[in-house]
C-alpha cells in the first residue's frame, strides 16, 4: 500500500484540500488528506457535511488510468464496500447494510458517507464516518462499541481495506465487488420507487444503476439519487 497521509487541524474540507494538490501537479496516486474537523465539509447532492472533531474526514487520490472513465461510475460501490469491510474488520457483528448508491448503515442509520468527485481523469474520494457523535438522522461508530475508537483506530483499516478493494478492481474488474455490495444491500427485494420508478430492488447495473423489476417482470435502472 503506497499511501502518504497530510495530516491538517482544521480545514474547509479536504476536498478541496486534494483538488488543490491535483491542480499543482504534485499528487500522486494514494495520497490522503486527513483533518480533524472541516469547517464546510461537503456532501453528495449540495449538501454538507457535519465534521467536529472526534469524527473521520479524509479524500483519497485515486488515478485508476487504465479504466475507461465510464467505469468510474463503479467506485462508489468500491469503497462502500471498503469501508465496509473496515468495519466489520473492527467489529464483525455490526449490523451494517449499504444503501445505494454509497452510504454506510447501522440499523438502517447513516454512519458513513462517500463523495466522488472526477477531476478529469483522476478522482477525489472524500469519506466522512461518524466516530463519536453523529448529526440528527445518523448514528455513529461508538454507539457500539464498549472501547472507544479513535479516529486512527478506525482510519488504518478503512485506508487498507478501500485500497486493497480498489486494487481489486483494477486488476479484476467490477464482478466480484458488485456480488460482495449486494450481500449487504440496504432494502434489497423490497418495492422501492425511485426516480418515477415502482418495482423489486433486485440488483445493480455493470454502471452502478440501481435495477427495479416492475410487476410485469420489466427491469429498469434508476441513475438518479434523491
Ligand atoms: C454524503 O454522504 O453526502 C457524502 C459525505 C462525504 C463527506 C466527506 S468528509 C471528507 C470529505 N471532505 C468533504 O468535504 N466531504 C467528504
Amino acid at each position: 500500500m503506497k499511501l502518504s497521509i497530510h495530516h491538517y487541524s482544521e480545514v474547509d474540507s479536504t476536498q478541496t484540500v486534494a483538488k488543490h494538490y491535483l491542480l499543482e501537479g504534485d499528487a500522486d496516486e494514494g495520497t490522503v488528506i486527513l483533518a480533524d474537523q472541516q469547517l464546510s465539509g461537503s456532501g453528495r447532492l449540495g449538501k454538507s457535511w457535519n465534521s467536529p472533531v472526534g469524527g473521520l474526514y479524509c479524500s483519497l487520490i485515486l488515478k485508476p488510468h487504465s479504466k475507461p472513465i465510464a467505469s468510474y461510475s463503479q467506485l462508489a460501490f468500491v469503497i462502500a464496500v471498503g469501508i465496509q469491510k473496515a468495519l466489520h474488520s473492527l467489529l464483525p457483528t455490526l449490523p451494517l447494510t449499504l444503501k445505494w448508491p454509497n452510504d454506510v448503515l447501522i440499523n438502517a442509520k447513516k454512519v458513513s458517507g462517500i463523495l466522488i468527485e472526477i477531476e478529469g481523469q483522476d478522482v477525489v474520494v472524500g469519506m466522512g464516518i461518524n466516530i463519536d457523535s453523529h448529526p440528527e438522522t445518523g448514528t455513529h461508530l461508538n454507539e457500539y462499541f464498549y472501547n472507544p475508537l479513535t479516529v486512527e483506530n478506525v482510519l488504518k483499516p478503512v485506508l487498507k481495506n478501500v485500497w486493497d478493494t480498489y486494487q481489486n478492481w483494477i486488476q479484476s474488474g467490477f464482478e466480484s465487488i458488485q456480488t460482495e455490495w449486494l450481500k449487504y444491500a440496504y432494502q434489497l427485494g423490497e418495492i422501492l420507487e425511485r426516480d418515477g420508478i415502482k418495482g423489486r430492488f433486485i440488483g445493480i447495473s455493470a454502471e452502478g444503476a440501481m435495477l427495479l423489476e416492475n410487476e410485469s417482470g420489466d427491469v429498469q435502472s434508476v441513475t438518479k439519487v434523491g
